[in-house]
């Protein structure tokens, strides 16, 4: 949406519409450039609302072609039509049928927001506020109505004709070359869950039976000649639909589900009623172009997607700022999935790493905002990692907190209670409260006060007295808009581990409330005493990340590397690493020579060999935090050359410290015969391409032919782009020639080839602007495809750090300026773009004052700014 006013949208001032929409009747008659939308609604006056109160409807870019109340035509002074209102001054009756037709062009639609065209297919995005772009609404979540969608097209284009819910009547429409098709969708539903889609398409088919046995048809549209890639996701939607039924108990609703995969799409996948429209790339995989992150990526947003069936569509939320309500608990619920379907402590690994990469910048700098914001200018700027993923965490200590019984207690509730509804937090609260009979109003400040609570643990230990005493500490810095904070409430799962590794057993405690392995933590400070303690234990803290913290742990390295090695929680014993790598790579960006680091080295060794540990588990032990994961970790000052020195520096002297073992276990590695994305072989190639890299990066002669040879000889892609990974990373030699052999190999299918732009964007370059600049000339590259964007620009800024952070400002400046050229034909993309410049003020003066020039050059330019840029320039600067 462009406006000069944007104005901030805020929670406390929500009120009910002053009318109710029973009834949608929709006819699309579709062409490219003039589809004419014909709305029929059937509305009533709300009790309360007094007659003849204005009926004002959202549009945003419409044209109005007509407006009729019960069948006769408005006279023009009876209602006032701009393209972003629609407002019928009296409605004549209580109850009445208005019958409004607009036109929209889907061809010049770049936003790709409401209705478009997408390589010939149409199709819609409507969440957050797309509808509004097909036809006047009340275009907000806490209006749900039954809706009928009649599709009219040409019948060569457009063969498949789909819709919401069921289809209910098909045929030609006599004499034209255009045929109709009618969905019925029975389930009540707010308008970003509509959806439509026609074209030429390709379709796989599978049939499903519910636990209670009714039959599902289910179908994966694609675009022709992509159809054998949809194995994997029509199989993940089936475990999916399973594992809702046994795990939560909820089936599915409809005769038919149905995906669409466009290739031009803003984010994931959306989670329309029975027709989920996603991005081609959470669809589309064979071994031959997608990744083993691609495969776990697709079946976590398929089934993504398809829990929000339960969690998002049959309970919705009352209106945006309740977003995490059906986002934090949906991706707690995908994450479950993936868990059960996989190796747990593996993927809890994963979402942590993926918390603490996106969700802590965000949260401690000028974006951070609380899981439940109370106020936005530009909805589509708040899904955030702090509302999907940090959501999630919130469900999750709910469970931690309530233990599996009462979780799923909860959970019963709330669907019971809330089926039908447009909810909020407080209901989804108050129904854990009710079934459990427990109260939760502490533990909800973690909906509504933002930031990353710092925790600092220090133990000590009394021989004599067989105590151990732990002094923990809670702070939260200052976030915008809220200088105080409260103490959270933080469950804290631990273990006291004595000298042969296992758990050392309390006979009491005093300090805190602690039920068995789990202490909560609700003060600033807090001193707990465990008595009876044989021994001097180590302190494993915050197991399984109980909680979405910062622990400051004041372990010494001995310490450390023996949780690395003894922690019954495998969490921890990654966690361990990882503390170690980042304070180590610290010492090193500021020069010094750390303490212990060759035990650590060693100890990395015996952990890669550790036959006991998962393939995958040893993947992650061994990966050093990224160079912005160290950054923040910094947190001030910062000078992103020196961190991504030391860095390369790090990863060399690991390489040829443990040359050999890497060798060891590269060459020792059984693989199968054929290609599977299961996890097991997953892991496989993840920690044979981890030792890959670390060979690579000791720049020998023989690990550059061997990573050449990988490259030559992979039959997969997760092989080929990792080899392809390594080889341009540490510039070895055949890195062009692998470069030139993907391109020639993979130049036909795009999201290949969006890999190789996201390589070739992170290649150290001397003028790493000059070589984005070449990349966006590339026939691969486009500027109309967001994940064209999204590799290439997205690739850059998040993974080439020295690049974007550039002590010249010539990155800053790169984004300043795309942001601007994106802006005119895609606000959201601009502004997801724009977010890199988040961290900005953690950067030292010198690139400080280049990233603030940029952000102000962007608000100064002559040109009207989006409402979803302009508020993240602002953030950002204030
Ligand atoms: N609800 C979608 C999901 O599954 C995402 C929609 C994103 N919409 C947006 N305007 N950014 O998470
Ligand atoms: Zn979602």
């Amino acid at each position: 949406m462009r406006s000069e006013t944007a104005q901030l949208i805020k929670l406390e001032d929500y009120k009910e519409t002053p009318y109710v929409i029973e009834n949608v009747s929709l006819v699309f008659k579709l062409q490219p450039e003039a589809t004419e939308v014909i709305s029929t609604l059937t509305l009533f006056r709300r009790e309360g609302t007094e007659t003849g109160a204005p009926l004002e409807l959202d549009g945003d870019d419409l044209t109005l072609v007509s407006v009729a109340i019960d069948g006769a035509a408005l006279a023009e002074e009876a209602y006032e039509a701009s393209p972003e209102k629609l407002v019928v001054q009296t409605p004549p009756a209580d109850t009445f049928k208005l019958e409004v037709v607009t036109r929209v062009n889907p061809t010049t639609n770049t936003k790709l927001e409401g209705l478009y065209l997408s390589q010939g297919i149409y199709c819609t995005q409507c969440e957050a506020e797309g509808f509004r772009r097909i036809t006047y609404y009340y275009d907000r979540p806490d209006v749900l109505s039954v809706f009928t969608t009649r599709i009219e097209a040409d019948k060569v284009t457009n063969p498949i004709l789909l819709g919401n819910g069921n289809p209910q009547d098909a045929g030609d429409i006599e004499g034209t070359d255009r045929h109709f098709a009618v969905w019925h969708d029975p389930h009540p539903k707010p308008a970003y869950l509509f959806a439509l889609v026609a074209g030429d398409l390709a379709c796989t088919s599978e049939k499903y039976t519910t636990a209670s046995g009714k039959p599902v048809d289910l179908n994966i549209y694609v675009e022709k000649g992509n159809e054998d890639r949809t194995d994997w996701s029509m199989d993940s939607l089936i475990r999916s639909m399973r594992w809702d039924e046994k795990v939560f108990g909820r089936e599915y609703d409809l005769e038919v589900f149905n995906i669409v995969a466009v290739s031009a799409f803003n984010m994931g996948a959306m989670e329309n009623k029975g027709l989920n429209i996603f991005n081609d790339k959470y669809i589309l995989a064979d071994s031959d172009t997608a990744t083993d992150m691609d495969y776990e990526g697709i079946e976590t947003v398929v089934a993504h997607e398809y829990f929000h069936n339960w969690t998002g569509n049959r309970i919705t939320c009352r209106e945006w700022f309740q977003l995490c309500l059906k986002e934090g608990l949906t991706v707690f619920r995908d994450q479950e999935f993936s868990s059960d379907e996989r190796s747990r402590p593996v993927k809890r690994i994963a979402d942590v790493i993926r918390l603490k990469s996106r969700q802590f910048p965000e949260d401690q700098g000028p974006l951070s905002h609380p899981v439940r914001p109370t106020e936005y200018k530009e909805i589509n700027n708040f899904y955030t990692a702090t509302v999907y993923d940090k959501g999630a965490e919130l469900v999750r200590m709910i469970k931690t907190i309530l233990g599996a019984d009462g979780f799923r207690k909860g959970m019963d509730l709330y669907f019971e209670r809330h089926d039908g509804d447009a909810s909020t937090i407080e209901d989804f609260l108050k129904c854990f409260e009710d079934a459990n009979q427990q109260d939760l109003s502490h533990f909800s400040l973690w909906y509504h006060q933002s930031g990353t609570p710092f925790v600092k643990a220090n133990g000590s230990y009394d021989e004599a007295a067989k105590t151990y005493t732990l002094d923990l500490e809670q702070n939260t810095a200052a976030t915008p808009g809220q200088d105080e904070k409260k103490p959270f409430f933080i469950p804290i799962r631990f273990g006291l581990v004595g000298p042969n590794g296992d758990d050392l057993a309390y006979t009491s405690v005093e300090g805190a409330h602690v039920d068995g392995d789990l202490l909560h933590l609700t003060e600033d400070k807090q001193t707990v005493v465990f008595h009876g303690i044989g021994s001097k234990p180590v302190p494993s803290l915050l197991r399984e990340f109980s909680a979405p913290v910062k622990l400051e742990s004041t372990l010494s390295r001995e310490d450390q590397i023996f949780l690395m090695r003894h922690d019954i929680d495998p969490f921890n014993r990654w966690q361990a690493t990882q503390t170690l790598m980042t304070e180590l790579l610290i010492e090193l960006t500021n020069g010094e020579e750390p303490a212990g680091k060759d035990a650590f080295i060693e100890a990395l060794g015996h952990m890669a060999e550790d036959k006991n540990l998962d393939h995958a588990f040893r993947g992650f032990g061994l990966m050093l935090p990224s160079e912005q994961a160290i950054a923040l970790e910094i947190g001030k000052d910062v000078d992103t050359d020196a961190i991504g020195d030391a860095r390369d520096a790090f990863s060399k002297e690991i390489g040829k410290a443990l040359y050999d073992t890497f060798k060891r276990i590269y060459d020792a590695m059984e693989m199968p015969a054929t290609f599977s994305p299961d996890a097991l072989s997953a892991g496989k190639r993840a920690l044979k391409l981890r030792c890959l890299s670390y060979l690579g990066a000791a720049q020998t002669e023989e690990s550059a032919v061997l990573t050449k040879a990988h490259f030559d000889n992979a039959d997969n892609m997760t092989d080929r782009m990792g080899a392809l990974t390594v080889l341009v990373i540490w510039q070895l030699a055949g890195a062009q020639d692998a470069l030139k052999a993907f391109e020639a190999r993979h130049k036909d299918t795009a999201l290949a080839m969006d890999k190789w732009l996201s390589i070739a964007a992170r290649a150290p370059s001397e003028d790493a602007i000059a070589a984005i600049r070449t990349l966006t000339e590339h026939p691969a590259f486009s500027w109309d495809n967001p994940n064209r964007i999204y590799a290439l620009i997205g690739g850059f800024l998040g993974g080439n750090t020295r690049g974007f952070h550039a002590a010249d400002g010539s990155g800053y400046d790169y984004l300043a300026e795309i942001t601007l050229q994106l802006d005119k034909t895609n606000p959201q993309v601009a502004s997801r773009m724009a977010k890199s410049f988040g961290t900005w003020k953690n950067m030292n003066a010198e690139r400080r004052v280049k990233a603030e020039a940029a952000l102000k050059r962007i608000l100064a330019a002559d040109q009207q700014l989006s409402t979803d840029v302009k508020e993240i320039v602002e953030l950002c600067l204030d």
